[in-house]
């Protein structure tokens, strides 16, 4: 397998512009088509990794919640879609395609009151992945787990202090993971991530859609820095995860 390196790192201060924020990687990564990809939320992140890898000759199946989604995927884009809904009580039949693929994206945010979805069935989840194909679990987390760090530089060394109940349930899904992934022998990796922006989603497509902005596009109005990144960036990083990791 080809290496490849992310040159620079994702750091940011509340407050301050940031040292490094661009992601680069050299190369094109090579990729076994026998790989099967899982993405359980196949939101925005979620299909502009799904495309890349199909284009690049993967299996790339997820999980959305709505029927109309569902269909609007399979039919239009090819992947194949599960409903997966976190409200759900049953989740049996999820657990088991899951364990069918190579590498396993997770990219629903935790659900108040349930946590981390999929994660709140760890029993069977274990089971069901013990002595399967995974190689490769990644949790897209929020840099929500930090909390306020008053000003100073925050980078992947900054210990989490989150101050809201998101952050927290969002730095137990991380640590869920990981130590599932530990317990099992599959490399897991947790990527933090700041305000997601790319194609059809910016303050700018809002204006033109003539939208209301968000809370949180609201919110970057009133700070001086904000952290962002791109959706594209995002891909990349998880495709070079993926090339760095080495299988159990
Ligand atoms: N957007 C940001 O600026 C930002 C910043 C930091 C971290 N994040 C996190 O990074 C990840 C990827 O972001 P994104 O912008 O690609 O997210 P997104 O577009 O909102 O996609 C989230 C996915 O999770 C699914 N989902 C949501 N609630 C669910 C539930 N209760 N049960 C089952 N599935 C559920 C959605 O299903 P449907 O497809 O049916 O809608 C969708 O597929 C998310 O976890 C997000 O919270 C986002």
């Amino acid at each position: 397998m080809e290496l490849h390196q992310i040159s620079g790192s994702i750091a940011f201060k509340f407050g301050h512009s940031p040292r490094h924020a661009v992601i680069r990687m050299t190369g094109t990564p090579e990729f076994n088509s026998r790989n099967r990809m899982f993405i359980a939320g196949m939101g925005f992140v979620g299909q502009v990794l799904a495309q890349d890898l199909k284009n690049q000759g993967w299996t790339v199946s997820g999980t959305c919640t709505s029927s109309i989604k569902k269909k609007k995927l399979e039919e239009e884009r090819g992947f194949d879609i599960h409903l997966f809904d976190a409200n759900q009580p049953d989740v049996t039949s999820t657990l088991e395609i899951i364990k069918d693929h190579t590498h396993l994206l997770v990219s629903i945010p935790p659900v108040p009151g349930i946590g981390g979805p999929i994660l709140q069935n760890e029993l069977r989840l274990r089971r069901a992945l013990m002595g399967g194909n995974l190689q490769w679990i990644c949790y897209l987390s929020s840099t929500s787990v930090y909390g306020d760090s008053g000003g100073a530089w925050v980078d992947e060394d900054y210990l989490p202090n989150p101050t809201s109940d998101v952050g927290r349930l969002r730095l137990a899904a991380e640590e869920g993971w990981l130590n599932l992934g530990q317990s099992l022998g599959i490399s897991t990796k947790v990527f933090r991530l700041g305000g997601i922006y790319g194609p059809g989603r910016s303050a700018v497509d809002t204006i033109i859609k003539r939208g209301a902005l968000s809370e949180s596009q609201r919110m970057r109005g009133y700070r001086r820095f904000t952290s962002r990144v791109n959706v594209q960036d995002i891909c990349q990083a998880l495709k070079a995860s993926i090339c760095t990791s080495s299988s159990r």
